[in-house]
């Protein structure tokens, strides 16, 4: 088995990537992890990608003239990791076309909501605030637009009485560690395809 090499981009916590980090230390597993990413240099995640012996870098979107100059960068130090798939967990970063379509197929993320409920930020507060009775999370494709790509995965968890976005947010996190891994699996495995 060949396993594919995956990057990962952050913005900071990096809670799913050290679930990926752990899930490739399997034998098994069909992916490594040949580094992590950030546009925050204080992300802390760098340093748990660090402690594993993963190669990191940081680029600041603010130190490049424009946006596409910004991903190029982006896309270099990708290719200097020979980088299959691209996994963002937790990057902040609202990515432009051409990087999208450049990466369009092997490039997934994380989001918190059953999309296509919950696009955008703050998923946990505008859910309660709905009062539905379920929420979760997604592991889908990026394509162009904003949370739209197709879903490889989701996760459910029930909203109970005195949740609050916190504890709410808590009880998805759980479920992002368990299916980011996954779908990751059968997306190096060819199982999962746009
Ligand atoms: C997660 O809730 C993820 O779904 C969202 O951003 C958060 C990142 O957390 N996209 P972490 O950095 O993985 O801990």
């Amino acid at each position: 088995m060949t396993r594919k090499r995956v990057a990962i981009l952050i913005s900071g916590r990096g809670s799913n990537m050290a679930a990926l980090i752990e899930a490739a230390r399997a034998p098994d597993y069909p992916a490594e992890i040949v580094g992590v990413l950030s546009n925050k240099a204080a992300a802390p995640g760098l340093g748990t990608a660090a402690a594993h012996g993963i190669a990191t870098a940081s680029l600041a979107q603010s130190r490049f003239p424009t946006r596409e100059l910004f991903e190029d960068a982006m896309t270099r130090v990708l290719e200097s990791w020979e980088t299959d798939y691209v996994c963002l967990a937790g990057f902040m970063r609202i990515l432009g076309a051409d990087f999208v379509n450049r990466w369009m197929g092997r490039m997934i993320n994380i989001h918190p909501s059953l999309l296509p409920a919950y696009r955008g930020l703050d998923t946990h507060r505008r859910a309660l605030a709905d009062g539905v009775a379920e929420h979760g999370c997604t592991v889908h494709f990026v394509t162009p637009g904003l949370d739209e790509g197709p879903a490889i995965l989701q996760a459910r968890v029930p909203v109970l009485p005195g949740d609050t976005p916190e504890t709410l947010a808590a009880r998805v996190l759980v479920e992002e560690h368990r299916i980011y891994p996954e779908a990751l699996r059968l997306l190096a495995t060819g199982q999962a395809r746009l």
